[in-house]
């Protein structure tokens, strides 16, 4: 086993090198409603007594207007889209792989982690540390990162890393005080969001949520930094406040508790309000904070790559900060696409969005979302 070597400590960190892979498969709005509606109207026929005598509630039908005025989102990305238009299954069909094949998530981790090392114009020998942050993993060990790290022939460490939504940019942070410490030269931060499997598709209120999708960054030394786009890291900050208003609930004690483990209460619900009223105001006060930590002033920043779960609440956090209502060139939404991808939606929205800015242009990745969990950082085009 080669051990991490020590580095030196270094005052200029940079993300050098960023990637973006997304599935083939497209499930649209419309799809996914006719889909729903098709289960919860046998649903409701098939207990039409239970739900007249108030034993069963009836599923309410869902609307594919409803969900791009309240979310934002148009279509999403999937993995794998059979089974989850079936409504004898409601759910993707992913094959199980033997334990000798590369897993799902590590391969969807590696289409983007490659695109993020092409450019940064960096290879295996260059990276110290793979650090694997999403929402869920596909298994609790061995790492998804060191199945990652053996593919790419990387030495030095892997881990994983859950933080939910915000699991790219505290991700972010911990690579960038890795190099900024000396403890690794460069690091790889993926984010392997395989969302569908937790989704709830015969659940009006959330099954339009989540999409699909791979990004990965390169962080590095300003000193061995070679690439066409990179950007001092100016400052980062993170935070949690404990709320039950995300949950996910699947985990390995329910072998134990006699239940069958992928019930309703298992699978990703919320109340979306209560996050969209207590969540806004706390990115908002973050944001500030975090650009006053930086020394720069709110109209310093050219690019706002905010968290994609709902349109109207970057709307409403982007209008807040600056005072008035901001354009889509300083705010972009990927959401239309790619619907809520976790963690990913910022980094996709500074992958896609991000070319343009010239040297001295300053931009801010902030994600927000479960636990609650906050993450931002401040950044600086070369
Ligand atoms: C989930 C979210 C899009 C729902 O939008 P919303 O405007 O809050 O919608 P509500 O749940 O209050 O429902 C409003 C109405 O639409 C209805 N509705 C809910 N889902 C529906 C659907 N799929 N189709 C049609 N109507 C629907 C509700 O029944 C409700 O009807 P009522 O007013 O007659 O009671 C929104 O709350 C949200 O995105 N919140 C933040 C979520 C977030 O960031 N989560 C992070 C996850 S990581």
């Amino acid at each position: 086993m080669v051990e991490t070597p020590g580095f030196k400590a270094q005052s200029e960190v940079v993300i050098s090198g960023a990637g973006l892979w997304k599935p083939e498969h497209i499930v649209s709005n419309e799809e996914l409603v006719k889909s729903y509606n098709a289960f919860a109207t046998r649903f409701n026929e098939e207990h039409a007594t239970a739900i007249e005598q108030g034993e069963v509630q009836e599923k309410p039908l869902s609307s594919a207007e409803f969900i791009e005025k309240a979310s934002g989102i148009r279509q999403r990305y999937a993995y794998v889209k059979e089974g989850i238009l079936d409504i004898e299954r409601m759910r993707p069909k992913i094959p199980r792989r033997p334990e000798e094949a590369l897993s799902h998530q590590a391969e969807i981790a590696l289409n983007a982690a490659r695109i993020a090392l092409d450019a940064a114009a960096k290879t295996a020998d260059d990276i110290d540390m793979v650090i694997v942050s999403c929402a869920y993993t596909e298994r609790s060990y061995p790492a998804i990162a060191i199945e990652v790290q053996s593919e790419l022939g990387i030495k030095g460490t892997g881990f994983d890393m859950l933080v939910a939504c915000s699991a790219a940019t505290f991700a972010l942070q911990r690579a960038h005080d890795a190099i900024a410490a000396g403890s690794a030269r460069a690091v790889l931060v993926i984010n392997p969001e395989l969302t569908s499997p937790q989704v709830n598709y015969t659940d009006s209120d959330s099954h339009f949520i989540f999409g699909d999708v791979s990004t990965a960054m390169v962080l590095e030394a300003a000193e061995t930094c070679t690439s066409d786009h990179s950007y001092t890291i100016l400052g980062s900050k993170s935070q949690t406040v404990f709320s039950n208003n995300i949950r996910s609930n699947f985990g390995y004690v329910a072998y134990t508790q006699d239940i069958d483990a992928y019930c309703e209460e298992n699978l990703f619900h919320q109340n979306g309000r209560s996050v969209f009223k207590e969540v806004c105001p706390m990115a908002v006060t973050h944001l500030q904070e975090q650009i006053e930590e930086v020394d720069l002033d709110l109209p310093d920043v050219k690019r706002w790559w905010l968290h994609q779960a709902n349109i109207n609440m970057n709307l409403l956090i982007a209008k807040r900060l600056l005072g008035r209502d901001a354009s889509a060139e300083e705010a972009p939404i990927v959401l239309d696409e790619f619907a809520n991808t976790a963690s990913a939606g910022s980094i996709i929205a500074f992958c896609l969005h991000h070319q343009d800015l010239v040297k001295g242009d300053c931009g801010v990745i902030c994600s927000f979302g479960a636990g609650y969990s906050i993450g931002s950082l401040v950044v600086r085009k070369r």
